[in-house]
């Protein structure tokens, strides 16, 4: 039964990492070289800019799964000294050119990064926990390579929201294995504590279907975020996916 599961896991990753390589070889804008919607990739772009205060000048920071390099691009455009790692070689080209110059570009895989321990000043990891099996072996890994007052930052497909719920029952419903992984927002703070974060914060990202991306706006308004941020539940159950940042103590 063990092996079973564990071959499915394994089938799981080589899914998806099929389907990153084939984004990435058929695909030229970068939300679809990620394998995301161009308005998925629009709203958590624009929730990260906004939640992002952290004076980078001269700084290193990693992006892993950097996929085209959305988020390396503009860490660098803030004076950030950034490497975009994927294991997606075709990623990894497309990537290095669309920069100007202003990063480094290498292959590796999270859950085993070819670099010093404790090297960077800050990791941002987007898109990447939903396609793996578990989350522990790649948080262990990403926090690994701050060293101290390091920030490492994370987002995930919230497992509470009911949309993402309703989803994964239809599908399973219909026999239909699982397509993406879904994760407690309160265990993935969990997992981030235990590998040697502190501060770890959620921040609720609400993201409307393509079809409703019309009503978006209306979402990333700043009365809407304080409304999530204040109301109980409200994050939880209706944001399709979070971001945790946390600090290196
Ligand atoms: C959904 S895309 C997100 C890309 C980029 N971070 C963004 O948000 O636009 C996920 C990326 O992570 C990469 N990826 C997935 N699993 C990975 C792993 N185990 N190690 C390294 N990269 C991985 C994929 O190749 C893909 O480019």
């Amino acid at each position: 039964m063990k092996s079973e599961s564990r071959l499915l896991q394994a089938d799981f990753e080589k899914r998806w990492r099929k389907r990153f390589e084939e984004f990435a070889a058929l695909r030229d804008d970068d939300a679809g070289i990620a394998g995301w919607t161009s308005s998925g990739l629009d709203v958590r772009f624009r929730n990260f800019v906004n939640l992002w205060q952290s004076t980078t000048h001269g700084q290193s920071w990693l992006d892993v799964g950097c996929g085209a390099g959305t988020y390396s691009r503009y860490l660098a455009s803030r004076g950030a000294r950034v490497v975009g790692l994927d294991y997606c070689l075709a990623s990894v080209a497309k990537a290095k050119r669309r920069d100007t110059g202003n990063c480094c570009w290498a292959a590796a895989d999270v859950t085993r990064l070819p670099l010093k321990a404790g090297g960077v000043d800050g990791v941002i990891c987007f898109g990447v926990l939903q396609a793996l099996t578990s989350s522990g072996p790649a948080i262990r890994e990403l926090v690994a390579q701050v060293g101290e007052g390091g920030e490492v930052w994370i987002d995930a497909l919230n497992g509470y929201c009911i949309a993402n719920v309703l989803q994964r029952m239809l599908r399973w419903l219909h026999g239909k294995s699982m397509h993406l992984r879904y994760e407690s927002p309160r265990r993935l703070k969990g997992l981030m504590i235990e590998a040697g974060l502190s501060e770890v914060r959620i921040h609720w990202i609400p993201i409307l279907p393509a079809g409703l991306k019309a009503l978006q706006p209306a979402m990333d308004g700043r009365l809407f975020g304080l409304l999530l941020r204040y109301v109980p539940g409200l994050g939880m159950f209706f944001s399709h996916s979070c971001l945790l940042r946390g600090v290196k103590r």
